[in-house]
């Protein structure tokens, strides 16, 4: 046995390392053969592998399996951002590498291959493998499958005409094939289509030729992924730089941490903070190993800047002479990843590079059908489905559309009470309209109009169900305040919804928007100087902290009326909870229709317990103590 050589070993992770790496996708079905294709593919290569490793010992083989951890370590940072977000993925990543190139291939395993697995197996993948049964031909799965991976900015497909044997090794029948792929492909964006027949079960052209397709004069699927020059790859784009956290160990040194995203950095080059447009020189750029004059996409490094410029967390470092744009909306395509739909209006945190902002969708302009690539109207959007849809950021943010740069122009869509991550999306362009309109500065403000009118604006958000005696108590607040000489106005469900919202029904998507006018309404009462009483169900959190967050802190007061259901649905004044005990009236809260109740407002009332004057009084308390009246 030959002794362990350290130094072999090291030279040999350094041949490695200085391989190009090709991340691929495959997809298909069982029934497709993916599996044997993957399996042999492993199983080939893995032979070629393993005879580099020879010349080591055998046991740091056994022990080491070198393949793994370099596997291990190149898969971890893409997958901890989803890991983090808790969102469970069915996408297998495998490495293998030959004497050319190394290799990640992502695989959605399971007979149905939903859109949300293949997009995040296909995020960042270079080339799709695209498996036709010959004997079936092209089908709904496979338009599916070469949508999303030409959606994800996939440029280079091979298509993968298996099970070549079981049509006795037919040109004519790949012809055929081939001739409707085309006709699919035109609709998409891809740049190369390597048509490769093949039987995966038998070997013939996954690694190795073989002589029943003498007729076939192209290459193996091997030769292919082993040479296939994959154009636009990360380090050939604009340098775009995600400030993930900013180092300052002392006072001599501050430098921006983060990964390169895109792009080439050096030392003296110009770059510009996107956000506020001013720029400085790179003075250092330090990694593990020291000092380095330049940095290339995907290298964790930090950069010291010549200049003190103002950069936090979240701010994206750029060629100054690329630079991004920036702008807070948007038209982009979405993929929607959750059981609850995607709904407009409903506010939801946006993560781009390593920024955060809170927005909503404004409005879904169409869904895609990712079968027949047909446009369907949609006021909802359901898990797996693509839409096109304009979003609106609550602050401006840089970006690149992601056509042009993935890694600024991809988002993740995550709730805001789960911190899950329930969508994804790319940009397709800023919507110009948005950065022509600006708040228009009035020299009065609503701190000074609150004081002539002595009192502190504020905004009363009564929550609960129907028949919980918000209105009452509501009602009784506001007389107390306008008793006490006080500015007030009451904003009311049933009434609001025979004017503002008189075109709102009561389904989620409905509700949401009904509070959200009504929140924007809350809002301009509150900078008129008044305080505003608001009475909805509103039994979504989100959109209550919708309404909390137009406001600012101290602004937004929140009154549970805490009346069970069994209390309310007894009182029914309106008769509506019997009606929906009988089916006659849809989407009822606490019927049919789900109640959030608050977990931490400002107010929680006794609804069941107490006489309406003593939980208005409760109100005038507070707002006394905390000096709003
Ligand atoms: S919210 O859910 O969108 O906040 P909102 O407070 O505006 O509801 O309106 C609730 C009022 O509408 C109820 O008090 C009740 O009188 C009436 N209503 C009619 N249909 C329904 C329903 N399906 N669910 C709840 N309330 C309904």
């Amino acid at each position: 046995m030959d002794a362990f050589d350290p130094a072999a070993f090291a030279d040999y992770l350094a041949r490695q390392e200085r391989k190009d790496l090709l991340r691929f996708l495959t997809c298909g079905s069982v029934d497709d053969g993916k599996s044997t294709l993957i399996g042999r593919l492993l199983y080939d290569t893995k032979l070629l592998f393993e005879d580099q490793l020879a010349a080591l010992q055998k046991d740091s083989v056994k022990h080491g399996t070198v393949g793994e951890d370099i596997d291990f370590a190149l898969l971890m940072d893409g997958l901890e951002a989803e890991r983090e977000q808790g969102i469970t993925i069915d996408v297998a990543y495998r490495f293998f590498a030959t004497e050319k190139r190394k290799f990640i291939v992502a695989d959605t395993p399971g007979h149905e291959q939903y859109t949300r697995n293949m997009a995040t197996g296909a995020s960042n993948a270079d080339l799709a493998v695209i498996l036709i049964d010959a004997r079936k031909g092209v089908l709904t799965q496979t338009r599916r499958h070469s949508y999303i991976a030409s959606l994800l900015g996939i440029k280079n497909v091979v298509l993968a005409i298996n099970k070549i044997d079981l049509v006795g090794y037919s040109e004519a029948v790949f012809e055929t094939i081939l001739a409707d792929y085309h006709s699919v492909a035109r609709e998409l964006a891809f740049t190369s289509i390597q048509p490769i027949p093949l039987s995966a079960r038998f070997g013939d052209n996954v690694t190795q030729r073989g002589d029943n397709l003498s007729w076939y004069r192209g290459p193996t699927l091997l030769e292919h992924i082993e040479t296939v020059e994959v154009r636009g790859s990360e380090s050939e784009r604009a340098m775009r730089f995600p400030v993930q956290w900013v180092n300052r160990p002392n006072l001599d040194f501050r430098g921006y941490s983060g990964t390169l995203a895109s792009g080439i950095v050096s030392v003296g080059e110009t770059l510009v903070v996107a956000s506020s447009g001013r720029t400085s020189t790179v003075k250092s750029i330090v990694t593990f190993d020291g000092e380095k004059p330049r940095a290339v996409a995907g290298e964790a490094v930090t950069i010291t800047l010549a200049d003190e410029i103002d950069i936090s967390r979240g701010d994206l470092l750029c060629d100054a002479d690329q630079r991004p744009e920036v702008a807070d909306q948007f038209s982009a395509h979405l993929i929607w990843m959750h059981d609850e739909p995607l709904i407009p209006g409903r506010n939801y945190l946006f993560k781009i590079g390593c920024k955060t902002v809170s927005g909503s969708v404004t409005e879904i302009k169409y869904k895609v059908d990712v079968n027949s690539f047909q446009r369907l109207a949609a006021k909802e959007v359901a898990l797996n489905e693509v839409s096109v849809a304009n979003i609106s950021f609550r602050e401006p943010i840089a970006f690149d559309a992601y056509a042009g740069n993935p890694a600024t122009g991809g988002f993740i869509v995550i709730d805001r009470l789960t911190n899950l991550t329930v969508g994804a999306g790319m940009i397709d362009f800023a919507l110009r309209r948005a950065s022509n309109i600006h708040w228009q500065a009035v020299d009065l403000d609503k701190q000074r109009r609150g004081e002539a009118m002595g009192q502190r604006p504020a905004a009363i958000w009564f929550t609960g169900l129907s028949g919980a005696g918000k209105s009452t108590v509501a009602n009784l607040v506001e007389k107390r305040l306008f008793a006490m000489g006080k500015h007030t106005y009451l904003l009311d469900g049933d009434n609001v919804r025979h004017g503002l919202n008189r075109d709102l029904g009561f389904t989620e998507a409905d509700r949401v928007e009904n509070i959200r006018r009504v929140a924007e309404t809350a809002r301009l009462f509150v900078d008129a100087g008044v305080i505003v009483l608001c009475s909805f169900i509103s039994p979504f959190r989100s959109e209550r902290l919708l309404a909390r967050e137009l406001l600012e802190p101290g602004e937004f007061i929140e009154v549970f009326v805490d009346t069970p259901l069994h209390v309310a649905e007894k009182r029914d004044p309106k008769g509506l909870y019997k009606k929906a005990r009988e089916g006659r009236i849809k989407n009822f809260t606490g019927i049919d229709s789900p109640y959030e109740p608050p977990e931490r407002p400002e107010i929680s009332l006794a609804g069941g317990m107490a006489a309406p004057e003593d939980l208005a009084n409760q109100v005038i308390d507070y707002l006394r103590t905390h000096g709003y009246v």
